[in-house]
């Protein structure tokens, strides 16, 4: 076995390197498409310090939620959500919490899992003052209406097609150059009739 050990320690080494070097990468989400594909929404606090487990390399922010807007069937009866999980390192997407304010409220859209709530630096987490209201009223109650049969359909380059009725094409980074445009931050992609989905203005919807 000795010989073998440099050359071992030589690939773990190497494996450590690139790990270390490769940097997490997320393809941005429209807030409808964050909210469907998410088994948990909700708006909260992180009131407390962060916790890292060294053996299961995953940290943990203590939170309080203030509201819930998808999941209570998924969470069933578990207790009240008081953490939020997230990977230790960056490099394998943790998320880092930069704000301060305990009494500042966010959106978090993540993933249920083993009765935790889970999430990454792709997850959807923002301000909910950050939010336009459009967004909000989406989160509240409308990006919900189009889960079932529509999909927001991100064009990245051109030539992009539609490819099914109920598909809305999201050209926010092909005009804007960022996912944060005008159909982010105001449109949900819609049931018109059975089988079609539209691009609808959440601007003027009552919550
Ligand atoms: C860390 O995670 C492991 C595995 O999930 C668990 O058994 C252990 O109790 C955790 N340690 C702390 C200090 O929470
Ligand atoms: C913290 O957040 C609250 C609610 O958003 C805000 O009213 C307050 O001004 C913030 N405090 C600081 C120090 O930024």
């Amino acid at each position: 076995m000795a010989p073998f050990a440099p050359l071992v320690s030589g690939i773990l080494m190497l494996l450590w390197l690139t790990a270390s070097s490769r940097a997490c990468t997320c393809v941005p989400s429209h807030p409808q498409t964050a909210f469907c594909n998410s088994d948990l929404v909700i708006k909260a606090k992180f009131v407390g310090t962060t916790e890292v487990n060294q053996t299961a390399l995953y940290q943990r922010y203590e939170i309080k939620m203030t509201k819930m807007f998808k999941g209570f069937q998924a969470l069933g009866d578990a207790p009240d959500i008081r953490f939020v999980y997230t990977p230790a390192m960056e490099s394998v997407c943790g998320y880092f919490h930069n704000s301060q304010n305990r009494s500042e409220e966010f959106l978090v859209a993540g993933q249920l899992w083993k009765g935790h709530l889970h999430i990454t630096t792709c997850s959807f987490v923002a301000p909910w003052n950050s939010l336009s209201s459009s967004q909000r009223r989406g989160f509240t109650k409308a990006y919900s209406e189009g889960c079932k049969e529509c999909t927001v359909f991100p064009c990245s380059s051109i030539p992009c097609k539609l490819q099914s009725d109920t598909h809305c094409l999201w050209t926010d980074q092909l005009l804007q150059g960022s996912e944060k445009g005008f159909q982010s931050r105001h449109l949900a992609c819609l049931p018109r009739e059975p089988g079609m989905c539209t691009w609808r203005s959440l601007r003027h919807r009552m919550a």
